[in-house]
Order: C-alpha cells, then structure tokens, then sequence
C-alpha cells in the first residue's frame, strides 16, 4: 500500500535529519490528504534526496555502500521535452565522469505515474554485441537499436546509442559526442603484449534498467552510477565465458602456454588482467577500486550502520568478490538478504528492455 510505505519512508526521513515530530506530523497528513486526492505524493527535493540515498545504502548486493550518503541527486522530475530529457542525460555523463575523478551521480526522471520517458540500455554507456564481437550481454539492445536505423562500426567496443522514448512518440535513439565517453586503454607494464589486443573499457558504469522505489513511489527512470570495482571488468566482463571470453588471448599475452587446470595459469591471467585494468585506470586518472580496498571499506559501511543502530542486510554471493574471496572479512559470515523498501529493484518480464525481443 502506497499509504503505508509512505508513513514508513517520512518517518524513517524525520527520524534520521532529525527534525521535529510535529513537522513530520504536518507532513504525514499532507501526504494522505494527497494520496486520497489524487492516488500519489510528490516528494520534496529533500526527501528525494534522502530517498535515493537511502535506496543505495538498502542495496544488498553493492560492496560501495560506505560512500551512499556522498551521492550526488539531480532532480529532473519536471523535464518536458527530449532536448531536456538529453541534456539532462548528458550532463550526467559528463559530470558523474568529473575528468576521471569520478562521482556517485543520479538522475531522476518523472514518477510512474507522470509517465516518464523510458530508457532501454542496461546502462548508459555500453559496448555493442554482435553475432561474433562486442559484449554479447548487449546483443538484444543491440538489435534494437540497429532496428532503428543505427550502424555501429563492427568494433569490439563500439559505444551503444541511446535509445529513449516520451510517451505516445516513437523510441529514437541518441548518439553521445565521442567526446563525452571517457576510455581507458588496457596496458601492463610487464606483458607488454597486452596492450596489442586493444583491450579498453569505458570509465563510469551507469545502471539505467532499475526503478528506483521509494516512499511507495516508483521512479522508472533514474539512472546512477559509481565507480567500478576492478574485477567486474577484469573477472567478469573480460573473462565470463559468456561475456568478452578472453583467456586465450590473454594467456597467450602473457605467455603462458600452457592452460592445464593443473597448471595454475588461468590464475594467473586472472590475477593478471585485475592488475592490468587496475593500472590502466590509476595511470589515466579514472576512480577505481581494488576487490581488497572495497571489502575494507564495506567492513567500514557495517561499522558505522552497527553504530547508528541500523542492521546491515546483504546479499553474500554478491558481496564475496570474485577474486580472492577468502581474503576478505565478508567471506566469511553470512548475511541477511532482506531487502527494505526503499531501493532499487529490477524491472519486471523486461530483462533486455527490448520491446521486438
Ligand atoms: N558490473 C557492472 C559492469 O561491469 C556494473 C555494475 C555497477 N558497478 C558499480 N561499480 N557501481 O558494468
């Protein structure tokens, strides 16, 4: 109900700015007086701000937690027109990117209800699939979007469009200038062979295919990022066998020939890559994390939430990273996977967001 959930979020809101009760009182009955009214509320600047916050530090699989109340919210609630709608999108970019300093960024498009302009990456930036090069988790927005008119330049990372749509308009899609898109080129410094697989991969993740739920209302559209942690390109999106499916070419990099379970060396290209993507990111001035530095920080996150009397829930296969697990504290205690209200969740029967697929 969204009445309750509503009562739940302001109070939890009152309580932790610690504002009067008879505010939070006025408040409450403002919003009833507005949801009997018209079936929804509209949240303050002030209460979106904290809400969205809050979805992130409610976020069970996220290791970054520490750093949720550093977000960065851009109301775009009463955006009218797509020149604004881009605009606003590409200001995100360029200032969630900062030059390589990179910052926790939202931005928040209408609520359901006002219906929104619709999005159909996975995430802002992302590199195309095709039949046999590219990200093939990106094969289906990649038919989409060459369903539209688009043609990328058959690269192994060619920079999906955007592909977006206003109600009662026809999707259409945007193509970011090249300037925008910050990259970093993969090199190490000891196998130099590296560095001649053109391996690169694009600075700021930005999750754009979660609704963003908060007080009872839900946000479609309300792309977010942080910065990466190094194994999710170096482990998983360089070496998923369903992914970028690089060890081969990588061991052959590094000259180890010889791939036998028994050997050790699909460790080491692992072991390997994570440094080389880590390197490549620290000399090009772009905000990165180790697994080992994130897991230190997410055993900071547990601190201080203990201290403020709040119980920390997680998801742990998420929260082991996967390399070196055992390395890290969080490896080795379970956690409670209960997930409050107020987060961001995955949207329903649309996994590829492809409405041909
Ligand atoms: N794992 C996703 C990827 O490799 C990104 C998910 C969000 N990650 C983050 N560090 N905020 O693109």
């Amino acid at each position: 109900m969204m009445i309750e959930e509503a009562i739940s979020f302001i109070t939890q809101f009152y309580e932790e700015t610690n504002q009067s009760s008879t505010k939070r009182n006025e408040r409450l009955k403002a919003i009833k007086q507005e949801i009997i009214e018209k079936g929804y509320y509209r949240h303050t600047k002030e209460e979106l701000t904290f809400g969205a916050r809050l979805a992130w530090r409610n976020s069970n699989r996220c290791i970054g937690r520490l750093f949720w109340e550093s977000l960065k919210v851009q109301d775009a609630r009463d955006i009218q027109n797509e020149a604004e709608f881009l605009n606003a999108i590409t200001s995100h970019v360029e200032n969630a990117t900062n030059g390589g300093r990179i910052i926790p960024y939202i931005t928040i498009f209408a609520p359901s209800f006002e219906a929104p302009p619709k999005i159909y990456n996975n995430q802002l930036i992302r590199y195309a699939g095709y039949e046999k090069i590219g990200d093939p988790s990106e094969k289906s927005v990649t038919h989409l979007a060459e369903h539209l008119g688009w043609r990328g330049d058959h690269t192994n990372f060619d920079v999906l469009p955007l592909i977006y749509q206003f109600p009662n308009h026809p999707i259409r899609y945007y193509e970011y200038p090249k300037s925008l898109i910050l990259e970093v080129p993969i090199r190490h410094s000891e196998f130099p062979k590296i560095e001649q697989l053109n391996l690169k991969w694009y600075a700021v993740p930005i999750i754009s295919n979660m609704d963003l739920k908060i007080g009872g209302i839900t946000y479609p559209t309300a792309p977010f990022n942080g910065w990466y942690m190094v194994n999710e390109i170096a482990v998983r999106n360089y070496l998923d066998s369903f992914r970028y499916n690089l060890m081969e070419p990588l061991a052959q990099a590094m000259n180890f020939s010889n791939l036998k379970n028994s050997s050790f060396n699909k460790d080491r290209v692992l072991v390997e890559i994570n440094d080389a993507v880590y390197q490549s990111f620290k000399n090009t001035g772009v905000s990165m994390v180790d697994h080992l530095t994130a897991a230190k920080q997410f055993e900071k996150f547990e601190a201080t939430e203990h201290a403020h009397h709040r119980k920390v829930t997680g998801k742990w296969s998420w929260l082991a990273p996967p390399l070196s697990p055992t390395l890290t504290a969080n490896y080795h205690h379970g956690y409670d996977n209960t997930m409050h209200e107020t987060n961001f969740y995955y949207k329903k029967n649309e996994s590829s967001g492809c409405p041909f697929h």
